[in-house]
């Protein structure tokens, strides 16, 4: 399952991208106005960090100016991926980006049909977002269960991209279901390593190497 840095944080981006741990970035209006930044100078910098997909999110909500965006937004970098919602606009974009061979994810989904529609628009992810879904009550991973059927199904080449992710349980159970990639903040994906086993483990053998007098080289 590929990792996806859910931020416009650049210091947070690059800490990954040191641990092997980015594959890919998202990002959306509300992370770009948590950075503070010009939208077209910080995805900029992003795309500079990583080879893998960027997202970057059109604002406007009918067609034509959803393509006036994306064109905007794609002359950033090869490795854009234009974010569109998902929205009978959005998948007419979705549609048009993809068939010239322009990488879309298709944002803001909550439903399997949802998913579908976008798999059927040639959208390269779809992105389900589970905290939302857990949010209101509904057991958001069951929304990448059924995608991952319906998909596996009629072999759509449409990577399920798990979003809103708010814990390392979303990113185990997102493993688990086989699901393509999952995005989430770095703070998300820092909590995986933590063990009460491994520390204690370690204190224990680092109490033991002091008690030898030992030196390594
Ligand atoms: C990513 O593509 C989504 O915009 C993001 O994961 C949404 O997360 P949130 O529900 O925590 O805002």
């Amino acid at each position: 399952m590929k990792f996806f840095a859910d931020t416009a944080d650049i210091d947070d981006i690059k800490e990954l991208a040191d641990a092997g741990l980015l594959d890919g970035v998202t990002t959306n209006p509300s992370l770009i106005k948590k950075s503070g930044r010009d939208i077209i100078e910080v995805t900029k910098e992003i795309c500079g960090i990583t080879d893998g997909p960027v997202s970057a999110e059109v604002v406007a909500t009918e067609h034509a100016e959803m393509m006036r965006e994306a064109e905007v937004l794609r002359k950033i970098a090869d490795n854009i991926a234009i974010k569109v919602p998902l929205t009978k606009d959005g998948l007419k974009t979705c549609k048009a980006l993809t068939g010239d061979g322009t990488m879309v994810n298709v944002t803001l989904c909550f439903s399997a049909n949802q998913a579908l529609l976008a798999a059927k628009a040639g959208a390269s992810f779809i992105s389900p977002f589970v905290g939302r879904h857990d949010d209101v009550g509904y057991p958001g991973m069951e929304l990448i269960t059924d995608i991952r059927i319906i998909y596996d199904n009629y072999d759509f080449a449409t990577e399920i991209l798990v979003a809103s992710v708010r814990n390392p349980i979303h990113i185990h159970d997102s493993a688990k279901l086989g699901a393509d990639v999952m995005t989430a903040p770095p703070e998300v994906i820092w909590k995986m390593f933590n063990h009460p086993l491994t520390d204690k483990g370690l204190a224990a053998f680092l109490k033991d190497w002091e008690s030898t007098g030992q030196k390594i080289g």
